[in-house]
């Protein structure tokens, strides 16, 4: 069925009119008329797929990636580079009708870390709505470190090995390793100098369970099983953002919820009288409190614990961050934010649609005063979005 592509969908795929009903076509370009073949139909839309492109339009190149069609890691491989920011840009626009500033980071070889599934024999990742394995011997998104490590594991396949690797890497390319699952080849891995730290089912086999970080001159320990941002060009385009938000503010007392291993607090507390953090994770927390010594911070104190079962102990907050996982908030921990009456929020989201869904809730006690946005996961339909608040006088 031949269909004329409109425009872009939220998650970049094109959108074209089928008798008056709504078709989404994965890798179609808006202008490019295209054969499809309807995969799914649903009451309100289909979902097509191309069987041949009949008018290309001049923004679709030939993907980097050999993977790339069948692998659901990147959406944008095809669309020419820059086309991709004015995509991110113009989505923001539709969300929040505001977009104050957009940090780009770097198109390729950003991410320090990922997860590799292993199952007969094959390494790789899930083919997109699958359980299937794509095998993947390089990955554009990743650091080359990681990618060296990828044909490691492919030098040593174990054929009956079924699990999970996780692969990390810092900024002075020191390796962070584990697995999960019976691997026949673990001291190969071990032997390796690729390899500088190496946990195998929650052991130690080489190095540590963690390695440092080093981020505005301040060293973060970051534990295998701690979350630290996959981008850290991303993570410095949040630091501008805060540092250009505090440059004329003097506070008193701050909140930083989510927090990890306190990355953003232990930046936060040169500009505040005291800070609490808040994390539920338990080795995120340790190495927050590690962190806290190790810079020298004397007003940053660390709570294990669940956001929503803690922010209710805090009154009287100047400065609330929160940087919750994509999922958002919760609505308890927006009832206490809206009591609390903090003189200003800041929302650090990985997920735009969240987002959005809370500021509505914020809405009766925050107002929205900037936007910007992150370019965060370059190649794939994420943007990072960063929200400014500040409280409605009542
Ligand atoms: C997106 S990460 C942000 C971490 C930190 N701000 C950073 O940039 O490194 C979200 C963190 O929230 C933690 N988390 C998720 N749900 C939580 C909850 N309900 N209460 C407390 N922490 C939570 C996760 O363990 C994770 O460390």
């Amino acid at each position: 069925m031949e269909v004329y592509i409109n425009d872009f969908d939220d998650l970049g795929n094109g959108i074209s009119r089928i008798e008056n009903k709504v078709c989404f076509v994965k890798s179609a370009l808006p202008k490019e008329l295209v054969d499809i073949k309807i995969i799914k139909e649903n009451k309100n839309y289909s979902t097509g797929e191309i069987v041949n492109i009949i008018k290309k339009s001049e923004l679709r190149i030939e993907p980097i990636c050999k993977y790339y069609n069948e692998c659901g890691g990147c959406n944008f491989l095809h669309l020419v580079n820059g086309e991709e920011i004015n995509f991110k840009k113009r989505k923001i626009m539709n969300y929040f009708n505001k977009l104050d500033n957009f940090y780009t980071t770097k198109n390729y070889n950003y991410r320090n870390k990922i997860v590799l599934h292993v199952k007969n024999g094959i390494i790789g990742f899930y083919k997109e709505k699958t359980n299937d394995l794509i095998e993947i011997k390089y990955c554009y998104l990743v650091k080359e470190k990681i990618n060296k490590i990828i044909s490691l594991l492919n030098q040593y396949k174990d054929s009956s090995f079924c699990g999970s690797i996780t692969l990390r890497v810092n900024s002075s390319d020191e390796s962070l390793v584990s697995i999960e699952g019976n691997y026949k080849y673990i001291d190969n891995l071990s032997n390796s100098n690729l390899i500088d730290n190496l946990i195998y089912n929650d052991k130690v086999l080489k190095g540590n369970d963690y390695f440092y970080e080093i981020i505005d001159n301040y060293k973060f320990k970051v534990n295998y099983k701690s979350f630290f941002q996959v981008n850290i060009l991303g993570l410095l385009a949040i630091i501008k953002i805060l540092k250009e938000f505090f440059k004329d503010k003097n506070f008193n007392t701050a909140l930083e919820l989510y927090s990890g291993t306190s990355v953003l607090g232990i930046l936060i507390s040169s500009f505040v009288s005291k800070v609490t953090s808040i994390e539920v994770n338990e080795n995120a927390t340790r190495d927050a409190l590690h962190n806290v010594k190790i810079n020298n911070i004397k007003n940053l104190k660390v709570i294990n614990g669940l956001v929503e079962d803690n922010i209710n102990k805090f009154h009287d907050i100047d400065f609330i961050l929160v940087d919750p996982a994509r999922r958002g908030l919760d609505k308890k921990t927006i009832k206490y934010l809206k009591e609390i009456k903090s003189k200003y929020l800041i929302y650090i989201a990985c997920g735009i649609d969240s987002l959005k869904r809370d500021l509505v809730e914020l809405n009766e006690s925050y107002q929205v005063d900037n936007i910007y946005g992150i370019d965060m996961f370059p190649c794939t339909n994420n943007v990072e979005c960063i929200a400014l608040l500040s409280h409605k006088k009542t």
